[in-house]
C-alpha cells in the first residue's frame, strides 16, 4: 500500500467542514474509528470534498466489542454504511483485547478483504508478540500497525517489527496530545530551524519514516502540520529527539 507520508487524525473532529477543509488542502490519508463516534462527519466530509475516492486512503478501526468472529463483518459494513462507502482502505483492529480472538477474528476480517470491503486488514496498540501471532494466522504481516509514538513516548520494538517485515508504522497522537512544546529537546530542535515544536516533532518521525495522523481542527494547524513535509532534520536533531528520556504514555492499556 502507498500510503500518503501524513494523515489526519479525527479523533473528537464533529464537523465535516473540517474534514473537507483537510482534503481541500491536500490531506489524502483520513484516520477514524467506530469509536470516535464520527464515522457519518468524516463520511460527510469527503463526499463534500467531492475528490475521487482513489486519491483518498480512509482508515477506520473496529472497537474491541464489535470483534468477535459472528460480529466482526457485520461491524464492518456497518462502517461502511456510516461513512457513504463501498470500501474501506485500511480496516484496524483497534485493540487486541475484548471479542479479539485471532483464530476467529482475523480469519473473518480476510474474507472481508476478499470481498472487497476492505483494502487491507491492519492493528493498532499490537505487541511484538500480538503481531508474531497475527503473521501466523493471516500468513503476511499487517497492512500497518498504528501506535501511540512521539518524542515522550517511543517504542522502538514496533519500529523494528515493522521495518524487518516492510509495513507501515502509524504514528498516533504524534504531537504529545499537543503537549509536545513542553519538550525541551523538541523546542531546542524546532528553534534550530524556526518551526513550531509540532512541526518539528512531526518532521523527526516522518524523518525516521514513521507515517504521523496528527489531529487539527484549524486552517492554521492543518497547513502547519502539512508544512512539516518540507521540513528537513539532520542526523543531530534526530538524534537529539531519540534522546529524550522522559516518559509519558497517553494511552496505557
Ligand atoms: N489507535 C488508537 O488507539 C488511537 C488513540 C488515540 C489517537 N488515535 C488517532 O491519532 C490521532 C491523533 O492523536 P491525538 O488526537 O491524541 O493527539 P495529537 O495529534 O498528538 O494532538 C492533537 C492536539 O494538538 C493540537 N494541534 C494540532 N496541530 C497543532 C499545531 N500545529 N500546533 C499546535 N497544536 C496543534 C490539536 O488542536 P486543534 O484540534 O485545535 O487543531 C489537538 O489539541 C487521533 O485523532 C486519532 O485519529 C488513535
Amino acid at each position: 500500500m502507498d500510503l500518503p507520508r501524513l494523515g489526519l487524525g479525527t479523533m473528537g473532529i464533529d464537523d465535516p467542514a473540517a474534514i473537507e477543509m483537510a482534503i481541500q488542502l491536500g490531506y489524502r490519508h483520513l484516520d477514524t474509528a467506530q469509536i470516535y463516534d464520527n464515522e457519518v462527519v468524516v463520511g460527510e466530509g469527503i463526499e463534500r470534498a467531492a475528490i475521487d475516492r482513489e486519491e483518498l486512503t480512509v482508515a477506520t478501526k473496529v472497537w474491541v466489542d464489535q470483534l468477535g468472529a459472528d460480529t466482526v463483518y457485520e461491524s464492518v459494513e456497518a462502517s461502511l454504511e456510516r461513512l457513504g462507502l463501498e470500501r474501506v482502505d485500511l480496516l484496524y483492529v483497534h485493540r487486541p483485547r475484548g471479542d479479539y480472538d485471532p483464530d476467529g477474528t482475523l480469519p473473518t476480517l480476510a474474507a472481508a478483504r476478499e470481498d472487497g470491503l476492505v483494502g487491507g486488514v491492519a492493528v493498532s496498540n499490537f505487541e511484538v508478540d500480538q503481531l508474531e501471532r497475527f503473521r501466523d494466522v493471516m500468513g503476511r504481516p499487517p497492512a500497518a500497525n498504528q501506535v501511540e509514538y512521539h518524542p515522550l513516548f517511543q517504542p522502538e520494538d514496533r519500529l523494528a517489527h515493522a521495518r524487518e517485515h516492510g509495513y507501515p508504522l502509524v504514528a498516533y497522537s504524534p504531537l504529545s496530545g499537543g503537549r509536545v512544546g513542553d519538550v525541551a529537546e523538541v523546542v531546542t530542535v524546532a528553534e534550530k530551524h524556526g518551526v513550531s515544536p509540532a512541526q518539528a516533532s512531526l518532521a523527526w518521525l516522518l524523518a525516521k519514516g514513521i507515517y504521523p495522523i496528527p489531529k487539527a481542527s484549524s486552517r492554521d494547524h492543518l497547513e502547519a502540520n502539512r508544512a512539516a513535509l518540507d521540513l528537513e532534520l539532520d542526523e543531530a536533531d534526530v538524534v537529539r529527539i531519540d534522546g529524550v528520556d522522559r516518559e509519558d504514555e497517553l494511552y496505557p492499556e
